[in-house]
């Protein structure tokens, strides 16, 4: 059964799939291959959503873990501030268009962005799943949803459900379907069309009450 951390997972998925194309292109580019550029600058805006999550975790999810699970989360905290330090090694090569250290930057990236997701779901989202309540568990991704600045949902969503395979695209909307109000929804709905062209159909097979929606 859908959970609201479920969410939080569904999201974790695209991040690693964003940062695997990234890196992939950074690593094509220094070996010559011409025209992977916009594929590399993909990073801006990755990096954009991997700090609104980062911003939403501490607001809420790891305030609720340190309730029922003490001096979890600091660990957790510090890993952020080190993705904070792989965005601008990142930049920087970038800015100064050096390919090289721009794919050495990316895979340093990946590599640790990897770790820490995978440590996420198989620990700090296992306790938070066992030990805080469901309800309190979607109020937290409520709270974690704020920290995307409404003028930004609409890329955000573009970005998102392209990179996420079909039971997270069906998680994240399932969802979205229980905590937002219904015209929110119905917008959210119309988005998520728009963004999965090819998707499309097989979401409104698993959610029927899709297909008038969109
Ligand atoms: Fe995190």
């Amino acid at each position: 059964m859908t959970g609201p951390i479920d969410a939080v997972r569904a999201i974790h998925n695209a991040f690693r799939q964003d940062m695997r194309l990234i890196d992939a292109a950074a690593l094509d580019a220094a070996r010559g291959k011409p025209g992977l550029t916009e594929t590399v600058e993909r990073f801006r805006f990755f990096n954009e959503v991997l700090e609104w999550h980062a911003h939403g975790e501490e607001l809420a999810m790891f305030p609720a873990l340190e309730a029922v699970a003490p001096s979890v989360a600091e660990a957790y905290e510090k890993d952020h501030r080190a993705l904070d330090a792989a965005f601008e090694a990142l930049n920087n090569a970038v800015s100064v268009r050096d390919p090289l250290e721009t794919a050495r930057a990316t895979k340093a990236f990946k590599y640790f962005l990897d770790v820490h997701l995978d440590k996420e779901d198989t620990h700090l989202y296992r306790l938070i799943g066992e030990r805080v309540s469901v309800p309190d568990q979607g109020q937290a991704v409520g709270l974690m949803a704020s920290t995307v600045p409404h003028d930004r949902f609409p890329e955000l969503v573009a970005w998102m459900f392209p990179l996420m395979g079909h039971d997270d695209r069906e998680n994240m909307t399932r969802i979205w379907q229980k905590v937002m109000p219904p015209e929110a929804f119905a917008g959210a709905t119309q988005l998520v069309a728009a963004s999965i062209p090819d998707g499309w159909s097989e979401l409104t097979r698993r959610i029927p009450e899709l297909a008038t929606a969109g």
